[in-house]
C-alpha cells in the first residue's frame, strides 16, 4: 500500500513540476561541465601512460633471451614469448635437436608440417636428406661424441601458415633468441641453410652467391649452404652441396 501511495505522490510531484515549466531533471549538487573531462578523449596523463605501456617486441625478446642462462631456460623463454603471432597457429615450439655439445650447429629456416607435429627440427623429407648429407661426412644428430655430432635448430621455432616465408618483423623479433641460442650452445662452426638463415645470421640474402664461402657470425666461422628442401626440388644443385660438405669436413679436420 505504501509503495502505491509513494508512486502516486511521486507522479503528482512530477506533474506539478511540469506544470511549473520544468523541462530538465537535475542532480542535487550542481555539475560544472567546463571542469569535467570529456568522456571520449583520454586525459593527457592517460595518453602518456598508454604510450609508455606500448612494447617493442624486439626489446622484449632481447630481454628474455639475455636473461636465459641455459638452453633449457632459453627454450622456456621462447615458448612463453607472446609477441609473435606464428606461435598461435603452431602446435609446438620447435627448439632444437641433436647434441648441444656438437662442434657443428646447423641453422635451418622454420619448422614445416612434420616438425610442427613432432616438435623436432628437420624430421620431414628435407630433414631426412639433411641426415644423409651430414652422415656422408660422419656427422649425426644422435652422436654422443661432440666431434661426430650435430646440433640443429631453426631461425623460427614456429611453423608459418602454409609454410609461407616469414615476414621481416617476425624474423627480427626472433633473432635475439637465435643469437642467444648460438652463444649458449657455443659451437665451433655454424652451418646456415637457405636464404632465411643467411638473412637472420649474416643480414644478407643470395644463397647462390653466398654458399660455400666462409663468413663470420658472432665470431664463428659460418658456412652458408643450399637448404635441403631446395636440393629436393633441384637435384642438380647437389653437386655444390657435396662440395660444401667436403669443405666443412676439411675445416673440421684442419
Ligand atoms: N626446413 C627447415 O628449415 N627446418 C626444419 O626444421 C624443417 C624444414
Amino acid at each position: 500500500m505504501e509503495t502505491e501511495f509513494d508512486w502516486h505522490s511521486a507522479r503528482a510531484a512530477l506533474e506539478w513540476q511540469m506544470d511549473l515549466g520544468v523541462t530538465e531533471t537535475l542532480l542535487d549538487a550542481p555539475v560544472n561541465r567546463f571542469e569535467a573531462p570529456p568522456t571520449d578523449t583520454p586525459a593527457p596523463a592517460a595518453v602518456s601512460a598508454s604510450v609508455a605501456k606500448e612494447v617493442n617486441p624486439v626489446d622484449v625478446a632481447r630481454g628474455a633471451a639475455t636473461e636465459a642462462t641455459s638452453l633449457g631456460a632459453l627454450s622456456r623463454a621462447m615458448s612463453a614469448y607472446p609477441h609473435c603471432d606464428l606461435r598461435k597457429g603452431a602446435r609446438n615450439t620447435v627448439f632444437a635437436d641433436g647434441n648441444p655439445a656438437a662442434r657443428v650447429m646447423i641453422i635451418g629456416e622454420a619448422p614445416g608440417r612434420d616438425e610442427d607435429r613432432q616438435g623436432q627440427p628437420f624430421v620431414g623429407r628435407a630433414g631426412q636428406l639433411l641426415d644423409r648429407m651430414f652422415g656422408a661426412i660422419g656427422l649425426s644428430r644422435s652422436a654422443a661424441d661432440p666431434a661426430a655430432a650435430l646440433y640443429i635448430t631453426n631461425v623460427l621455432p614456429w611453423r608459418p601458415p602454409q609454410n609461407r616465408d616469414p615476414r621481416a618483423d617476425e624474423i627480427a623479433m626472433l633473432i635475439p633468441f637465435l643469437r642467444r641460442h648460438i652463444e649458449l650452445a657455443d659451437p665451433e662452426i655454424l652451418v646456415i641453410m637457405g636464404n632465411i638463415s643467411c638473412q637472420a645470421v649474416l643480414g644478407r640474402r643470395g644463397i647462390t652467391r653466398l654458399r660455400g664461402q666462409w663468413a663470420d657470425a658472432l665470431g664463428k666461422p659460418t658456412l652458408p649452404m643450399f637448404h635441403p628442401a631446395y636440393l629436393l626440388r633441384q637435384a642438380s644443385a647437389k653437386r655444390e652441396a657435396w662440395a660444401d660438405l667436403l669443405e666443412l669436413n676439411a675445416k673440421l679436420k684442419r
